[in-house]
């Protein structure tokens, strides 16, 4: 048995006891190998739109003997996926708009027996508006530091009810409520993005005074992060 970093450790954590699992953008599969071994998962795909990394998947299954329970698929997002397959879904190490497109062309996931465990590499922002306003529930969010880069995983679930995405929410989601260390560093690196863009407003702007906002509020809220 392997150690996952803390990013999938994470995503590993919100991943239910006995479910079928569908791994999408899975590259080497660790995810679903570790969940395979550590005996959480009943079947798991792990699925790919490349070919490559889905050799590397099959590497990893053959080695961790695991083939009985975790197969691959070539496929573009979940096109090639029967949702017979899958209960939880993981989409992570994939840009949040990506991962938008994916969930948005997916009719079967607009169903409240699913569940969908996101991690955006980037534009999270767009991810958690596109959630709150398409009916899909951000439950709970979790934030960890991993090989010193800061990341947020969330568990949704489609129930159907619009939600108003505020401002703050787009960026840090249900992480504005947890005072954990992870949570703080997360803001806080999310925060020195919006000051770069800041710095390219003009003060004065309606768009500047609204960003400035918005800085203002992740800087209480990351106060006493020490980086190093
Ligand atoms: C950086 S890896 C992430 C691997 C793993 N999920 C993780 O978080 O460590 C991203 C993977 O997503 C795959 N990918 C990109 N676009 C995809 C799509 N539309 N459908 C399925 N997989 C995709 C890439 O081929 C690549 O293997």
């Amino acid at each position: 048995m392997f150690r996952l970093d803390e990013r999938l450790a994470l995503c590993a954590g919100f991943v239910r006891e006995g479910v079928r699992l569908a791994d999408v953008g899975t590259d080497h599969a660790y995810l679903p190998v570790w969940l395979a071994c550590s005996g959480k998962i009943r079947s798991a795909v792990a699925c790919d739109v490349r070919v490559g990394p889905l050799e590397n998947a099959k590497a990893n299954i053959q080695k961790y003997h695991v083939g009985n329970i975790v197969s691959t698929v070539l496929s573009d997002g979940l096109d090639s996926i029967s949702p017979d397959l899958a209960d939880d879904i993981v989409l992570a190490g994939m840009g949040g708009e990506l991962i938008t497109k994916i969930i948005m062309r997916t009719q079967w996931l607009y169903n409240g027996d699913k569940r969908l465990i996101l991690q955006p590499m980037s534009r999270s922002e767009s991810l958690r508006l596109f959630l709150c306003e398409n009916g899909f529930h951000i439950q709970q969010e979790k934030a960890c530091i991993s090989a010193n880069k800061s990341y947020s995983v969330m568990l949704c679930c489609y129930d159907g009810i619009k939600r108003t995405c505020t401002d703050i929410f787009k960026y840090i989601g249900l992480l504005e409520n947890d005072d954990s260390f992870e949570s703080k560093r997360y803001i806080y690196f999310i925060n020195e993005k919006l000051k770069k863009k800041l710095n390219g407003f003009e003060r004065g702007s309606a768009e500047y005074a609204q960003l400035h906002e918005i800085v203002s509020k992740l800087d209480t809220l990351s106060k006493g992060v020490s980086l190093w």
